[in-house]
């Protein structure tokens, strides 16, 4: 199959979704690859190490997009729009329960998309897992550097010194993102509260990360009363392809101190507060209610040489099954696949996709009458 690897666009995204390694182990596999030039900059990888592992450079998006199956990292903006065609396979980041302007078009193209985070195997999602444990991790670090005085927040050192409080930081949702944001956070010394829904995962986060870390069940009072002394709030949560719950309103974030710090991880599928709309790296925060919301939709896109390693270790062996199978035949074999597919001859086979978006919902793709 000839496989193309556009150029990231959104603002601010220099992870891109094949290494060299990577592109050398599909074209030992007989498969063409095409990767638009300068496509691997960002990530410390450049046109000679591609064409040196089989790749076929490109100047232009249009060549790589016209290929059977497009690999991307980000969700197709609006410039790339006029890419999408019947038939096509395209395999990256979606987030369609908050983008219904997308989904239209990849439904109305005939475009068979398949989403990397709602790619399941047993319950967990592979692809989302390496961005989200980024993800985690870089949410104490922006929190962090916005909660200093010049950045407009209230001044509080997360860690706290001998002798004087550590900040607190509320983590709504305890995931991977959740957990990699208290791995970090239980690491600099702060208080750490996780609000979660599911038991047994408060049961592990409790065993892995000890006593400094209070897991509390999800309740709207019991977010409202640790909202009270937060610096630090990290929106973590999901339910798989659909938009995130909302768990906070303005009235709850009035109650927090001011220049208190709020960094919406969750925003990528419409984020937990009513007051969180997307930010970009290039304008990464605003303030509601004396609260500072960060809000990139993209965060692992600016440490791009770590995620992307992180990102396409996992994505190749999809790659490789779509393009020595097909996409039939490959959700057929590795069901995983099968809840990745998110639109598909002119339907939205996902169904918490589906009802996110108010569209319908097409059943026939699943179980095996294919
Ligand atoms: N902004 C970015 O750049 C970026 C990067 C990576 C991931 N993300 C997003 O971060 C979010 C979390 O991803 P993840 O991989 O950690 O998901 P996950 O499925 O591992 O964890 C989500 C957790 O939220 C919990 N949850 C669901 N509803 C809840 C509620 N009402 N209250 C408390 N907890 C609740 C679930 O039980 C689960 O443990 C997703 O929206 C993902 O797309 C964003």
């Amino acid at each position: 199959m000839d496989i193309g690897i556009p150029k990231e666009v959104k603002v601010q995204e220099h992870r891109v979704a094949c290494t060299p390694a990577g592109v050398q182990y599909l074209s030992d596999a007989g498969h063409r690859v095409f990767i638009q030039s300068g496509a691997g900059d960002g990530s410390g990888f450049n046109d000679r190490a591609y064409e040196a592992a089989g790749a076929q450079i490109l100047p232009n998006p249009s060549e790589v997009w016209s290929v059977d199956m497009v690999v991307k990292v980000k969700e197709p903006v609006e410039a790339e729009y006029d890419y999408l065609r019947p038939g096509q396979v395209l395999f990256t980041f979606l987030h369609l329960a908050a983008d219904p302007v997308l989904a239209n078009h990849l439904v109305e193209k005939g475009v068979s998309a398949i989403a990397y985070e709602t790619v399941s195997e047993n319950g967990r999602l592979p692809l989302l897992a390496p961005m989200s444990e980024i993800a985690g991790k870089m949410s104490l670090m922006a929190g962090g550097f916005y909660l200093a005085n010049h950045s407009g927040g209230n001044g509080t050192l997360l860690g706290g010194v001998p002798g004087v409080m550590p900040g607190k930081v509320t983590i709504l949702g305890g995931g991977t993102a959740g957990m990699n944001a208290a791995i970090v956070a239980k690491g600099i010394g702060t208080r750490v509260t996780i609000l979660e829904l599911d038991q047994e995962r408060m049961r592990y986060l409790s065993t892995v990360l000890g006593a400094q870390v209070q897991t509390l069940f999800s309740t709207r009072q019991h977010i409202a009363e640790e909202l009270e002394d937060t610096d630090l709030l990290v929106g973590a949560v999901l339910v798989t392809g659909s938009t995130a719950p909302k768990l906070l309103n303005r009235t709850m974030l009035r109650s927090m101190k001011r220049g208190a710090v709020f960094v919406d991880i969750s925003i990528d599928q419409g984020g937990c507060s009513e007051t969180s709309r997307p930010t970009s790296h290039e304008h990464p925060i605003y303030r509601e209610e004396g609260v500072l919301h960060y809000c990139v939709t993209n965060m692992p896109g600016a440490y791009a040489r770590t995620s992307t390693e992180a990102l396409t270790g996992n994505t190749l062996p999809y790659v490789r099954a779509i393009a020595d199978m097909g996409i039939d035949r490959a959700v057929k074999v590795m069901p995983g696949l099968l809840g990745g597919l998110n639109t598909h001859e002119g339907a939205v086979t996902h169904e918490a996709v589906a009802a996110s978006l108010g569209m319908e919902y097409d059943s026939r793709y699943q179980g095996n009458d294919r």
